[in-house]
């Protein structure tokens, strides 16, 4: 299959600030975006770009699963850690286990890895494809508890549909 160069690569439209809302839009304009074109890297770097448009998180990026830890990928927001141990701070406990975990209190999450003192709560879900965690997804917010149910359910189903194109 070929893949075309596509010039749509413009501002994401949202007609409201609610965050399901914008959930709702945010999803056919990410794969708008990202189905055409074959390349991990560019797709990664445009949903971290998109999301950061859409939700004005802190930092967004992916740790990708290399050997036996976490390596640093695409990213928006400050410089971070490069390596991330399995089992160690949030993003290698979701690779462990495989699931998302949101977490309210940076300072309250036992082995939290601070690549900024200005992050103060989290949620990470882990990118699965093909029953394997091939990495994670990481959100930071400079305010406490940012992440809820709802962003946990809709940032899951975008990372199942994400995690397929990688
Ligand atoms: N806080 C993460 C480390 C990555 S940075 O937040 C970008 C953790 O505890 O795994």
């Amino acid at each position: 299959m070929k893949f075309v160069a596509i010039d749509m690569a413009e501002a994401l439209f949202f007609s409201s600030t609610d965050k399901v809302q914008r959930y709702k839009e945010l999803l056919p304009q990410l794969q708008a975006l990202i189905e055409l074109e074959a390349n991990s890297v560019a797709n990664m770097a445009n949903f971290c770009a998109a999301l950061k448009e859409t939700f004005g998180w802190f930092w967004i990026g992916f740790y990708l699963v290399e050997n036996d830890e976490l390596v640093l990928g695409p990213f928006q927001g400050p410089v971070a850690c490069t390596r991330i141990q399995k089992g160690k701070g949030v993003c290698g406990t979701a690779w462990a286990s495989g699931k998302t975990i949101v977490v309210e209190d940076v300072e309250k999450f036992p082995g939290h890895i601070a690549c900024s003192a200005l992050s103060k709560s989290e949620i990470v879900l882990p990118l699965i494809k093909n029953d394997q965690t091939i990495g994670v997804l990481d959100i930071d917010s400079t305010e406490l508890a940012s992440f809820d149910a709802t962003d946990q359910n809709e940032l899951e189903k975008i990372c199942k549909w994400f995690a397929s194109r990688l």
